[in-house]
């Protein structure tokens, strides 16, 4: 990612923060919608999901000028996100969802840039939390 991504993820992002709960609900009801499948995969209340989930990407675009501090954590959430039975296709999924909720959200802000400063942020966490999930598996097996 260039550091005017990095800008426009971040300034975006702030737009997000006060509608935070709101776009939790619609990527969810988005998400359920693309893979109804994976509704089951989640257990606890929904609420606090999107909570967890918003200040999760909060904390990761706050760290992407920090990577060697951020890569450690954004791993082991992989590893446990493993354990919750998301595989590698799931990511394209989440993916699709959260930039589409991002669109509902920033509406005009969402410029042909935002979004692909978007993409290559989640396409960036998605690829070190399939790292961590692979390094959980191979000292596991
Ligand atoms: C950038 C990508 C993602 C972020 C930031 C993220 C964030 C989180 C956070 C913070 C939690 C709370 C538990 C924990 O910290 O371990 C969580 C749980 C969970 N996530 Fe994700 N996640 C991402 C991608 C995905 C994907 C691709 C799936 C696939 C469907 C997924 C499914 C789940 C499930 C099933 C749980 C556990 C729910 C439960 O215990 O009821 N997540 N996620």
């Amino acid at each position: 990612m260039s550091p005017q991504q990095i800008d426009l993820v971040q300034k975006s992002f702030a737009d997000v923060k006060p509608i935070a709960a709101t776009a939790a609900e619609l990527f969810y009801s988005r998400l359920f919608t693309l893979d109804p499948s994976l509704r089951g995969m989640f257990k606890g209340d929904m609420q606090r999901q999107g909570q967890m989930l918003m200040s999760m990407i909060g904390a990761a675009v706050s760290g992407l000028k920090n990577l060697e501090t951020l890569a450690p954590v954004v791993r082991q959430l992989g590893a446990r996100h493993a354990g919750y039975g998301v595989r590698t296709e799931h990511y394209a999924t989440v993916g699709s969802a959260l930039l589409w909720t991002l669109e509902q959200g920033l509406d005009e802000k969402f410029t042909p840039a935002v979004r692909d400063a978007w993409a290559a942020a989640y396409d960036l966490l998605s690829e070190v939390m399939q790292l961590g999930a692979l390094e959980e598996a191979s000292t596991t097996a």
